[in-house]
């Protein structure tokens, strides 16, 4: 089966360079990238490629490489579903905040949404990717909704969960260290349609890098994999804590236990939390899935990774608090980053938004700066916890455009993403702007303690 047409549903964090990178490796391939908002697909095409919506590192180039070609973003859902041979759902899936699994489970409905959507359009078979994580078992309900709706055309199901990290987006997608196919490897049509995305793959990813497995494995290892990786920033979150009080430093701990070759020393960094749109929503699927089926042990150990998590953001704020005397009143606090790692724009679940709302709550000012993150995109994100108003989060916070702006008459700096350019800024000048004493806060374990105390300032970082 060779494919020609390939059709993506969601123009995200991940449809978007998944799809760029696919375009550039096939050119024969023409590939349309729809979605339902028409302000994002607008920014997709707009003739000045650095104002795509999503920044990543080295995107801009493929896309002003392949876009017009054989790479198109639109709006026009149903008739990139009736020409595509090969469909991907890439969709989000954001924890439920209504009904039964209320602040759990994962909300479906977009993805059921896409699947009705496609079994009214199709006229032709199509294979059907679900790229976007789900719960275990999702596979299943979407066959069963594009069966049983559908205009009588056969369908495939395949699970392709990207293991694609923000920020280095491109490179895993160009060398990712697997691939993951599931599918109904039972049977023959099952295998042709996981043999068709098999061979997009091999294009430029070596065949022994590409797994093939049923799809309720694929489904498990996403969120097996996103839970394993959350829970080592955990762990070494929790050793954090534990080395403040002894006396240890966590990144030397780190270094000695990662040189173990069967522990590894990636994942490691101890921070003020992990954010992303992943790690938590998976997590809590993890132990609502597990409850559901009456393992609440199973549940309990993985929900215990965000437990930790909610705890190490929580004493991050709560230590910059009682060390300015126990009062940030009127004091003015710069912040600086906001998404919730370095190279993205991205600000989903990002530890900044955490750690501003608890100093908002003490009644502090703070004055943000992050390369890449929008004015809009911080209040929004400070309005969606809903603990004060619109008006007040505009009255308290304040978005700059420079570092040293930001923390001009601070009583405090607070480093929450681990952006590059903080490390070089002129802190001399940056100490003699504050107020003294000038407090600095790492939550990235960023900066050289050892230069910052010799400056001045009264330097703490998390982990020491
Ligand atoms: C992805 C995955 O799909 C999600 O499951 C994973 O856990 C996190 O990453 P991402 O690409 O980061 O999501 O999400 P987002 O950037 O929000 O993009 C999703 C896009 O889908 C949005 O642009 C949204 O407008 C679009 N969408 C949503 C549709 O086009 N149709 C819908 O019905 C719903
Ligand atoms: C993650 C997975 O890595 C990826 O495979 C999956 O497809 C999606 O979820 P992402 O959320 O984009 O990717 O970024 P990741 O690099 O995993 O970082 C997640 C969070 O953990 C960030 O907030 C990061 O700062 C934090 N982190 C990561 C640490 O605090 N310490 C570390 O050592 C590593």
């Amino acid at each position: 089966m060779k494919i020609k047409n390939i059709c993506c549903i969601g123009a995200g964090y991940v449809g978007g360079p998944t799809m760029a990178v696919i375009a550039q490796k096939c050119p024969e391939i023409k590939v349309t990238v729809v979605d339902i908002n028409e302000n994002r697909i607008k920014k997709w095409n707009d003739p000045d490629v650095e104002k795509i919506p999503i920044y990543e590192p080295g995107l801009s180039d493929i896309v002003k490489e392949t876009r017009g070609k054989n790479l198109f973003f639109s709006t026009d859902v149903d008739q990139a579903i009736e020409k595509a041979d090969m469909i991907f759902i890439s969709v989000n899936t954001p924890t439920k905040t209504y009904g039964i699994g209320k602040g759990m489970a994962a909300d479906l409905k977009y993805i059921e949404l896409c699947a009705r959507q496609i079994a009214r359009v199709a006229k032709d078979d199509k294979i059907v990717i679900e790229k976007s994580t789900l719960p275990v078992r999702t596979a299943a309900a979407l066959k069963n909704i594009l069966d049983n709706t559908g205009n009588g055309v056969k369908y495939q199901i395949l699970s392709n969960p990207e293991f694609l990290a923000e920020g280095t987006a491109v490179e895993d997608l160009l060398n990712p260290d697997r691939v993951l196919i599931g599918g109904d490897i039972e049977t023959e049509n099952g295998m042709e349609a996981v043999n068709a995305l098999v061979d997009i793959y091999a294009t430029w990813i070596p065949k022994e890098n590409i797994l093939t497995t049923n799809v309720w494995s694929s489904e498990l290892s996403k969120l097996t994999a996103n839970a394993f990786l959350a829970q080592r920033v955990s762990s070494i979150n929790a050793m954090s804590q534990l080395c403040e009080v002894t006396g240890a430093d966590v990144d030397e701990v780190a270094r000695a236990v990662g040189k173990d070759s069967r522990i590894g020393s990636k994942f490691l960094k101890s921070s003020v939390g992990f954010g992303g749109s992943c790690f938590q929503k998976d997590i809590l699927n993890l132990v609502y899935i597990s409850r559901s089926f009456g393992l609440n042990e199973v549940a309990d150990y993985w929900e215990q990774v965000i437990i930790m998590n909610d705890h190490q953001k929580r004493r991050f704020a709560a230590n910059m608090v009682q060390t300015m005397f126990n009062t940030v009143a009127g004091k003015k606090i710069a912040i600086l980053g906001w998404a919730f790692k370095k190279d993205t724009n991205d600000t989903r679940e990002s530890a900044a938004i955490y750690v501003a709302d608890y100093l908002l709550n003490e009644q502090a000012e703070i004055e943000v700066y992050d390369p890449k993150v929008t004015e809009e995109q911080i209040y929004s994100d400070l309005d969606y916890l809903g603990s004060r108003s619109g008006d007040v989060n505009r009255q308290a916070v304040t978005v700059v455009d420079s570092a040293l702006v930001a923390c001009e008459d601070a009583h405090a700096v607070a480093i929450l993403t681990e952006w590059d350019e903080f490390v070089n800024l002129d802190w001399k000048k940056i100490y003699d702007k504050m107020y003294k004493p000038a407090f600095l806060f790492d939550g990235r374990r960023l900066l050289n303690s050892k230069t910052k105390k010799e400056i001045g300032f009264d330097f703490y970082a998390i982990g020491n």
